[in-house]
């Protein structure tokens, strides 16, 4: 059985109901998120982009950290938009170095392998397709240099935060006293400038939400009725946790592969955590999971924070 519908059934036989939000990016989740990117109330891509645009010289200097070589290695490097940024200025500086992106996508990693060189000639890239760790554990096994891991796009804040801490700490077991991570947190700041990031007056996340409905009916053969739920948004700014449900509106029953689910009316299925820290609260992450915080970068208000980690 695939596991995508895997994943689905099991979810889905949860109390409460949830799915997962890896399980968005298909095609046209692509497209949507796209489309929140660059809406006007989703600041978390601009402000990250801004720390890579204007603070560059200063990024790549704490980044190579006195290494003479090294392998800068991104997590989910996607399209590398920031990241090319710093390759251009590490490139400039003469730093010797290799580019190795990781993601699950092999169209991507085909595309950064071809593009890249051609962007940024002399630039050295080994695209690496797979899931994180496998690929961190392989990076390894082709290269003894020293590592610098990228883990950007507040991607962090889509783990609760105690499977971020262990996520961190399974990322320390495969890096070595002295090597670098430079990971990316979206900061707690006005209820409402979070909520509204999560709510777009015109509608795409609620349309990104419903297109994982929609994707289960066309790849598993499901009947989810969409106008039959609607999109949730909430943010807590007590625990800085941004969750967004869909809530079923009346009592009914979905039907995947011969599964039945059946939803009560207002029942809520469970689909994504942005969570959102304090600065403190990355520290102490930080530090409980064997890194020490060396540096910290902010964009210009202060909503979002790229910050250096190395290994102790
Ligand atoms: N995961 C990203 C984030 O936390 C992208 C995202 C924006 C998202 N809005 C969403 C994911 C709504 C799921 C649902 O910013």
């Amino acid at each position: 059985m695939k596991q995508f519908l895997k994943d689905v059934l099991q979810d889905l036989g949860e109390t409460p109901k949830r799915l997962n939000s890896k399980y968005f990016y298909d095609h046209t989740g692509d497209g949507i998120f796209q489309q929140i990117m660059n809406c006007e109330e989703y600041y978390p891509t601009n402000c990250e982009l801004e720390i890579f645009q204007h603070k560059t010289t200063e990024l790549a200097r704490v980044l190579k950290n006195g290494f003479d070589t090294f392998d800068l290695i991104e997590m989910g490097a996607g399209d590398a938009t920031k990241s090319s940024y710093l390759l251009k200025e590490m490139l400039r500086k003469k730093f010797d170095f290799t580019y190795m992106p990781i993601d699950i996508s092999a169209d991507m990693i085909g595309h950064l392998e071809k593009q890249l060189p051609e962007e940024i000639p002399g630039l050295k890239v080994k695209g690496l397709n797979g899931e994180y760790f496998e690929m961190l554990t392989h990076a390894s096994q082709i290269s003894p240099k020293r590592k610098v891991i990228l883990f950007l796009g507040g991607t962090i804040g889509n783990f609760e935060t105690n499977a971020a801490l262990d996520f961190c700490r399974e990322l320390r077991s495969y890096l070595q006293k002295g090597d670098v991570l430079m990971i990316g947190f979206d900061l707690k700041k006005h209820p409402d400038v979070i909520r509204k990031a999560y709510n777009d007056a015109q509608g795409f996340t609620r349309a990104f939400n419903l297109n994982l409905l929609n994707r289960i009916n066309r790849e598993l053969g499901g009947n989810f009725v969409l106008e039959q739920f609607d999109h949730y948004p909430s943010y807590d700014p007590a625990t800085g946790a941004c969750r967004s449900y869909l809530i079923s509106l009346a009592k009914q029953e979905v039907c995947i592969e011969g599964k039945v689910f059946t939803f009560e009316k207002d029942e809520y299925i469970s689909m994504e955590i942005s969570q959102k820290y304090s600065v403190e609260e990355t520290e102490s992450m930080a530090f409980n999971s064997g890194f020490k915080p060396v540096n910290h970068f902010f964009d210009s208000r202060h909503w979002f924070l790229d910050t250096v980690w190395q290994c102790e």
